[in-house]
């Protein structure tokens, strides 16, 4: 019962949700700003949900008007919150900052069939990494439990891209958390989740009491402790395509963490943290995959909340993240990083995101996305490079 009663605080007080406890009023979304998200929901509607059967994937019961759902939840969460401009994101609001990078392609360790899409050629291309607390409350400070997250926008990648809203973006995106799981396993829990969150308050301890096993995940990854985030490790948790194989893959630092936690960490100990690093030196990272064994019971593909046991398949290193030393949280920098829209969907098809969680990450963050920018008067478009700053 104790961990029930701490999962519920967690929900709530953990940043997932704050706001959601909290009673705010009704933003004015006006008619214009209606229709064009109501566009956006006909256009997903409209469109057929490709699954690849071959590679694991198997559509949920009623995946389409639970996915509406989601997004109506995602919205009315946002409305209750942001009464007027700046809207954040709806989760990962708080960012630690936007740092450069350069992603150089080591293709050598995978297998010749996976040398696709940007691990194609080994090649170098500039990037942008944004890291992240997950709760929907910016002000919540980091020294209380949460997802940690790392999104990672590769620019200059020539070809097609998934979303047909950008489909001539060149740019890449990889969206990772600090955990190897996701936390939720069915469609159906993640709508019964999106609804707690938008009606607070005691239907988020509902939820939590109900969905123990949720919970109890939740519970663990808040209680991770995270000193640097440029010294972390993150997980896609879901899976991709690569080639012919689903694989899943993660980033690591390239060195032994070396950082210890403040005697007194203030708010924001991650940001200064990253600024004291970059300061003085440069950062490495590296992403690596695993890929897909063959085996869809031991690695499935559609539940996200299964660990790919390394046993059966080890992470190989495809590409090393080098962020040399800078200064990264100017005002326009940080303003800037709050712009940009990051989704596993801004991808060439090589890399297509695989499974149920994936599949309704499509339409929600286009369309959270989409709302927040016109809500804000911002427009959405995707970084060239690392210009003006
Ligand atoms: C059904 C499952 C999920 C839903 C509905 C969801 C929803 C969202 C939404 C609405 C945003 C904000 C988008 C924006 O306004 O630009 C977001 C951001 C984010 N999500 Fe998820 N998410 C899901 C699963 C995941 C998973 C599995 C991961 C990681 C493994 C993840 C990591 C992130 C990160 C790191 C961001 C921040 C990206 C950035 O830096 O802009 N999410 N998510």
């Amino acid at each position: 019962m104790k961990y029930f009663a701490l999962s519920a605080t967690a929900l709530c007080l953990g940043g997932l949700s704050l706001f959601a406890c909290q009673q705010t009023p009704l933003a004015p979304v006006n008619a214009q700003q209606n229709a064009r998200l109501e566009q956006f929901q006909a256009n997903y509607q409209a469109s057929a949900t490709q699954i690849a059967q071959n590679l694991g994937e198997t559509l949920a019961p009623n995946e389409a008007a639970a996915t509406r759902e989601i997004e109506q939840h995602i919205l009315a969460t946002l409305k209750k919150n942001f009464s007027a401009p700046p809207m954040k994101r709806d989760v990962h609001a708080k960012h630690h900052g936007c740092v450069k990078a350069q992603f150089q392609v080591q293709n050598q360790a995978l297998p010749p069939a996976l040398r696709v899409g940007v691990f194609a050629q080994n090649q170098s291309f500039p990037a942008w990494l944004r890291f992240s607390n997950g709760g929907s409350d910016p002000n919540v400070p980091d020294t209380k439990g949460d997802i940690r997250g790392l999104a990672i926008k590769l620019m200059g990648v020539p070809g097609k891209k998934l979303l047909p809203t950008q489909a001539d973006a060149r740019t890449q995106d990889f969206v990772m958390m600090n955990n190897r799981e996701f936390f939720i396993e069915e469609l159906k829990d993640y709508v019964a989740f999106s609804s707690a969150v938008a009606h607070g308050g005691l239907s988020l301890a509902g939820f939590a009491i109900t969905h123990p096993r949720v919970s109890y995940r939740l519970y663990k990854i808040f209680g991770k402790q995270t000193i640097n985030p440029l010294e972390s490790e993150f997980f896609s948790a879901t899976a991709y395509q690569l080639g012919n194989r689903p694989i899943k893959f993660k980033v690591r630092p390239c060195q032994a963490p070396r950082s210890t936690m403040p005697a007194k960490p203030g708010p924001n100990y991650l940001r200064e943290a990253m600024v004291n690093t970059l300061k003085q030196q440069s950062a490495c990272m590296e992403l690596m995959v695993q890929p897909h064994s063959g085996n869809f019971e031991q690695m499935p593909v559609e539940n996200a909340t299964v660990e790919w046991p390394e046993q059966a398949s080890a992470y190989v290193p495809v590409a090393r993240i080098t962020m040399a030393p800078q200064s990264f949280d100017s005002p326009a920098q940080m303003q800037f990083c709050e712009n940009l829209s990051f989704t596993p969907w801004h991808s060439l098809p090589e890399h297509r995101p695989l499974g149920v969680t994936n599949r309704v990450r499509k339409s929600v963050y286009e369309l959270i996305s989409e709302f927040r920018h016109s809500f804000n008067q911002v427009p959405r478009q995707e970084p060239e490079g690392f210009a003006p700053f």
